[in-house]
């Protein structure tokens, strides 16, 4: 390990938009800590950036439990290095129109996406604090504006954007920065299963959401990954505070 080599965490990364973007921030030199549910399902993430030339290490953890969040963190710091770059990317959705759905359906996402973004952001800060130096990037979504069937999904990705902005006011002069990205439709099994719960063939789907998309394309994971390699990055130090929608048109 060089002195230079910096270690990110990115929360749900055994697959989907966080497993790209662990291969990204590998790529981009910094040894990479890939956390997901179950500790099995992040190995071929791992192996896939050691193979490369990279460092890695998986770690099972649920980013709702305390517990869990506070030693997971704390192991990443013992086997990998201190983590000074943080991406919430952890997620899930359990849609429902407002009038069927249930409490389990609110606070499991509810719990996901904010319990789970403070907790990891409130053990990860310390390490940050103590270099000067620290990047938290928290995944939101169009669906902050509004999306039919998910008032859970769309009240937790607004909130993961007040948070993201009260962190940055709060850490900004201890040399970190925090930025959310709002991403569009990109094409992961989230995606998928909402087509397979919409009762529609995935490529239809996906052809029916880009037709809807100025760019007339759907999004795939790399194009978040480049968005959080530039917040992460050396050149983005005076950014912070922001939501970037990477989502092939204008939102607001
Ligand atoms: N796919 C999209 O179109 C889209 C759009 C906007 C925002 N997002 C957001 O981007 C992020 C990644 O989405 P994706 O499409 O890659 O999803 P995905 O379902 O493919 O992957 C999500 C990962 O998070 C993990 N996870 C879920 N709950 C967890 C928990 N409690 N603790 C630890 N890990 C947990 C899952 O096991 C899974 O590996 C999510 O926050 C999602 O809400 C996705």
């Amino acid at each position: 390990m060089t002195e230079m080599t910096r270690t990110a965490i990115v929360t749900g990364a055994a697959r989907g938009i966080g497993a790209e973007t662990a291969r990204r921030l590998a790529q981009d030199g910094f040894a990479v800590a890939v956390l997901d549910l179950d500790e099995a399902a992040c190995k071929p993430v791992v192996d896939e950036i050691v193979a490369a030339g990279g460092r890695a290490l998986g770690v099972g953890v649920d980013v709702a439990d305390e517990q869990a969040v506070a030693s997971a963190v704390r192991r990443v710091a013992d086997e990998l290095g201190a983590p000074t770059v943080l991406v919430n990317n952890a997620g899930i959705t359990r849609d429902n129109l407002l009038f069927k759905m249930s409490v389990a359906e609110w606070d499991s996402v509810i719990n996901v996406h904010l319990r789970g973004a403070f907790l990891m952001t409130r053990a990860a800060q310390k390490y940050m604090i103590e270099a000067k130096w620290g990047r938290i990037v928290n995944l939101s979504s169009t669906s902050a504006l509004g999306n039919r069937g998910q008032v859970n999904y769309s009240a937790a990705k607004a909130g993961v954007q007040g948070f993201t902005k009260t962190l940055a006011f709060e850490l900004g002069k201890f040399g970190v920065t925090a930025n959310a990205i709002a991403p569009g439709f990109i094409e992961t099994e989230m995606t998928a299963a909402t087509a397979e719960r919409l009762g529609m063939n995935f490529e239809d789907f996906k052809t029916a959401n880009a037709a809807m998309i100025p760019v007339a394309r759907t999004g795939v994971p790399a194009d978040i990954a480049n968005a959080v390699s530039f917040f992460v990055g050396a050149a983005a130090g005076f950014v912070s505070g922001q939501v970037l929608y990477v989502a092939g048109g204008p939102k607001d």
